[in-house]
């Protein structure tokens, strides 16, 4: 056991999928059912400072300048175990968070959260990770979590076990003009969890095992699609995964569903737009805002469309971000 004082700060970014993370195999471990691959933006991101403490008495944990006890800051304290288990380090530790995601993105902090505190935690506690196992470490905090460690384009390595299952960077210079094009069109929280809403869904749809192959062809299509720098067929393949994801709460038994008649208006929108010549797609997560993928040269048509359907501050334009910095 070392002592140790310093404190530590990071800063990683929120990342949205693509090829959707939607069932664990192990929910201890986190362990998923399917590879995913994401894209890390550069507009939302999560900076985290952790200092372990032998004046603490028990964990400290402060988030966009709140104090947070209970339930809501239970997550954060198991995470801090876990890093003093594998650390060795005995020490209660004093965090904190901030979340810069505009109010209005609608975007899930967690996937940043917990790549910043996986990385500000373990070095903190005297550890030096390598970016694998620092994926690793994040993954356990939120699945998701793993691929906000690296910038750009990322896939999540499904593996087997906690030692196979990590993110690693595609390296590319391919589709660089791509936007993230994040639409608001509700700020309320999500009925159901990722973590329930994927846990119902591997138990009651009849579909999961097919999703299970399905995710397979999607991931290699648009691996090659990135490969061949072809946004049409990266488009094509990322909005055919999310509405495949989707069926899936609309299959389980009781069913559930996370669009509400925004959302649908939006993804109308979006296919009108490409039908007028205007190339986007779109992707949805577990909740009803949308996040429209394009190319540079169409942001500005696509932002004024949607400004003008939803207003103005719904609408955050992202471009690819980096990986998890110490500050
Ligand atoms: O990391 P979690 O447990 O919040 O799950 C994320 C689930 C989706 O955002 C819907 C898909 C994904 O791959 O990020």
């Amino acid at each position: 056991t070392t002592s140790s004082n310093k404190t530590v700060t990071t800063v990683a970014h929120t990342n949205i999928a693509l090829i959707k993370y939607w069932g664990k195999q192990d929910s201890e471990l986190i362990i998923p059912y399917t590879s995913s691959l994401s894209l890390t933006l550069d507009q939302f991101y999560t900076q985290t400072s952790v200092q372990f403490n032998a004046n603490l008495s028990e964990d400290r944990i402060t988030i966009d300048d709140h104090v947070v006890t209970g339930t809501g800051s239970k997550r954060v304290h198991d995470f801090l175990e876990l890093v003093r288990q594998e650390s060795g380090l005995n020490l209660s530790a004093e965090v904190n968070s901030t979340n810069h995601v505009p109010t209005a993105a609608g975007l899930a902090s967690s996937a940043s959260a917990f790549a910043a505190l996986a990385a500000a935690a373990s070095k903190a506690a005297g550890m030096n990770l390598s970016l694998t196992d620092l994926s690793r470490l994040a993954r356990r905090g939120s699945g998701s979590a793993c691929r906000s460690i690296f910038g750009g384009f990322v896939e999540w390595q499904k593996g087997f076990d906690d030692a196979s299952s990590f993110a690693v960077p595609i390296e590319t210079r391919h589709l660089n003009d791509i936007r993230i094009v994040a639409l608001t069109v509700e700020k309320h929280q999500k009925p159901v969890s990722s973590r329930k809403g994927m846990a119902f869904s591997v138990k009651t749809s009849p579909y999961y095992p097919t999703w299970i192959k399905v995710v397979d062809a999607d991931l290699a299509n648009i691996k090659a699609a990135i490969k061949d720098n072809d946004f049409t067929r990266f488009g094509t393949i990322s909005e055919l995964n999310a509405m495949r994801m989707h069926a899936l709460t609309l299959s389980a038994d009781p069913d559930f569903l996370y669009f509400t008649g925004d959302t649908l208006v939006a993804m109308n929108e979006v296919k009108r737009l490409r039908h007028s010549g205007i190339e986007c797609y779109y992707t949805i997560d577990a909740g009803p805002n949308i996040k429209i993928i394009c190319q540079q040269a169409n942001v500005k048509v696509i932002t004024y469309t949607f400004s003008t359907l939803f207003g103005p501050t719904k609408v955050t334009v992202a471009k690819p971000g980096p990986g998890v910095k110490y500050l």
